[in-house]
């Protein structure tokens, strides 16, 4: 479940140490629920957005209370978890619980495009023939579906890739559609996210930056003056404190929620 709330918008590659720290650290669900969000979102660091941090903090305090320390097991009381949408229930239930789900993100979705449809890559949003389609592909045995979610993942992430893919390495190159028809580029363009210098994202990752740095509350006019946009700055800082990341404390000071 860690894993998954972390992969949701971070790479392999980033999250793995990442990942380790912090199962060290919070090894069970009760353990992450005695900790503060303040300790989630410090430890956090900088995979990339927080509020991952605050949602899986909070569904570990519902675990803890309500599950006895056990994630559950079933696609209902997945979903009804803050931050746990239709992919990562399906994700969990999959890969921790070995059940026959569909699971499909990006990587997924750029495998199908590629080998069965012949297009470097997916179209920008998921249409109902597209899942239709790839659902159909999920193997009708329910003991091979969890493998197949796993391999097409994994095949999706580490060889065939948006950019630079690793098709000599291809198991099923042979099979595909894309790499037999001499790699076409011109259907389709891989998905990039929003710029991030010069972001709203990027002034609301220093706002953080710093307060997770500090073991006190800091004042907002010091904030501001460290801002290079004033107008983005108060942007980024009402947007953190609406979700949660950071609270207003008296004074004119935002601090991290320490409790
Ligand atoms: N491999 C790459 N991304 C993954 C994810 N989100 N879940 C499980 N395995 C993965």
């Amino acid at each position: 479940m860690v894993s998954e709330f972390m992969l949701q918008q971070t790479p392999v590659n980033r999250v793995l140490p990442a990942w380790v720290e912090w199962m060290t650290t919070w090894p069970t669900p009760n353990a992450l629920a005695t900790a503060t969000p303040a300790d989630a979102i410090r430890l956090w660091a900088n995979l990339g957005y927080p509020r991952r941090a605050v949602r899986l903090h909070r569904s570990a305090q519902i675990i803890a209370t309500q599950f006895d320390n056990q994630v559950p097991q079933t696609f209902e009381q997945l979903i009804a978890l803050p931050g746990v949408g239709e992919y990562t229930a399906n994700a969990i239930l999959a890969f921790a619980f070995d059940q026959p789900t569909f699971v499909m993100d990006i990587n997924v979705r750029r495998v199908i495009s590629r080998a069965w449809l012949g297009q470097a890559h997916p179209a920008n949003s998921l249409s109902a023939v597209e899942r239709a389609f790839a659902q159909s592909l999920v193997p009708k045995n329910p003991a091979r579906a969890p493998l197949w979610a796993a391999a097409s993942m994994e095949l999706g992430a580490l060889v065939c890739t948006a950019q630079n893919p690793q098709c000599t390495k291809c198991p099923i190159r042979k099979n595909c559609l894309w790499f037999t028809s001499g790699q076409p580029q011109n259907v389709g363009r891989p998905r990039t996210q929003a710029k991030y210098e010069g972001s709203d994202r990027q002034e609301r990752g220093r706002i953080l930056r710093e307060l997770r740095s500090s073991d006190v509350a800091l004042p907002i006019k010091q904030l501001r003056k460290s801002a290079k946009n004033e107008q983005q700055f108060d942007r980024a800082l009402q947007s953190l404190i609406k979700e949660e990341l950071i609270i207003d404390v008296p004074r004119g000071k935002v601090s991290l929620p320490e409790s």
